[in-house]
């Protein structure tokens, strides 16, 4: 059903994006990534994806880790080992290869990955290990994957780098709705990154325009044999997210009112989002009021010397251009605002706007 609220697994259930979706499954680099807003449907088309391959892979979601603000070598390992010990199920003999390497316990039918001392496992040996074993390929995806910039006591780049340059059959995909934050963490551009100058397969899933927010409900609705008229007003108020518009769609079928089904929608919409950025603040909570005076200030959008009034009224303080640029680039960086070509700093979407009027 195309307006259930969870992540899609089949094609049937999704609106478009077919182009996206075999662009992903081409799995022409290495390495792949799924970039986009938050609910624009990136864990869908890669569960959809990995559904229609149907090769062995190892799903890792690292929004959880979000909240918490860092995650450990010992967090990791055991989400790995959960989806090894998933996949064992499938293919017995895995565990032949994967017995050969230090840190790795065979305990009957599953494995135990130690994740301490010093004998504790090392990830590229373990994809190593799989790429040996797989007659075609094998995939790791990791969801939300700048949260590796949280990640403690290890650093996977040198596994990705050295996956992307010897593990032929090893396909790596990694998706991220703050894109700055996994462009930077991935440091492709950087001369001191391991994976400098690697050329990535890269698909963004941008959210839709009017016709096609209006084409994705008409699709819901006449799913549910629902006749619905009122798409400008929908667009009007929640925007092109295609997740925004699949909640609306969920809750209208349920009472048929588009009032409420659209006030229920904003509402659950600002809540999530504030709760999202007060995780952002949490790290940042020196500075939490500055940044929430920013968003106030460019909820219509707003010029850097507009920002810059606003910050000083606030805070009765002189506030530098390094510092004010560095606030706009860390809320650039995850997804928080974008830059117009007017040189206006703007909500990056509709309801992030609302969250903060
Ligand atoms: N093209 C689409 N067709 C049908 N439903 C969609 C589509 N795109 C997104 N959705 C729905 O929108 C919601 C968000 O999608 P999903 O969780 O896949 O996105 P995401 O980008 O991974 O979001 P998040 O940033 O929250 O992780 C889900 O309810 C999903 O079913
Ligand atoms: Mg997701």
């Amino acid at each position: 059903m195309i307006f259930d609220p969870e992540p899609k697994e089949s094609r049937k259930d999704f609106f478009d994006r077919e182009e996206e979706i075999d662009k992903i499954k081409s799995l022409s680099s290495p390495i792949t990534l799924v970039l986009g807003l938050r609910r624009t449907g990136k864990s869908s088309v890669i569960h959809i994806t990995l559904n229609e391959l149907n090769l062995p892979y190892i799903y890792i979601d690292l929004r959880k880790f979000e909240e918490i603000g860092y995650i450990s070598y010992k967090d990791l390992i055991l989400e790995i080992q959960k989806e090894i010990n998933r996949l064992i199920k499938r293919f017995p003999n895995i565990i032949d290869f994967l017995k050969r390497i230090e840190g790795v316990k065979v305990m009957g039918n599953e494995i135990r990955l130690k994740w301490g001392g010093n004998e504790r496992v090392n990830i590229s040996f373990l994809l190593e290990s799989l790429n040996d074993w797989t007659e075609n390929k094998a995939i790791l995806t990791i969801d939300e994957a700048q949260e590796l910039l949280n990640l403690r006591g290890a650093n996977l780049l040198p596994t990705f780098a050295y996956s992307f340059d010897n593990l032929k059959k090893i396909k790596i995909i990694l998706s991220g709705s703050k894109m700055g934050l996994l462009y930077r963490y991935l440091g492709k551009d950087n001369p001191r990154s391991p994976l400098y100058g690697r050329a990535m397969n890269e698909i963004e899933l941008n959210p839709f325009n009017k016709e096609k927010s209006v084409e994705f409900l008409k699709l819901g609705f006449k799913e549910l044999n629902i006749i619905f008229n009122d798409f400008d007003v929908v667009y009007e108020n929640l925007g092109g997210i295609p997740g925004w518009l699949t909640y609306f769609g969920y809750y209208y079928s349920q009472k048929r009112d588009l009032n409420e089904a659209l006030t229920k929608t904003i509402n659950s919409a600002i809540g999530l989002i504030r709760e999202e950025f007060n995780n952002f603040l949490k790290i940042r909570a020196i500075a939490r009021d500055r940044y929430l005076t920013i968003m106030k200030t460019l909820v219509n959008c707003a010029s850097w010397s507009e920002i810059k009034r606003a910050l000083e009224a606030s805070t009765g303080i002189e506030i530098s251009d390094s510092e004010i640029y560095n606030y706009l680039n860390q809320l650039i960086d995850s997804s928080w605002i974008v830059k117009k070509d007017s040189r206006k700093y703007c909500p990056s979407e509709h309801l992030i706007s609302k969250a903060f009027s």
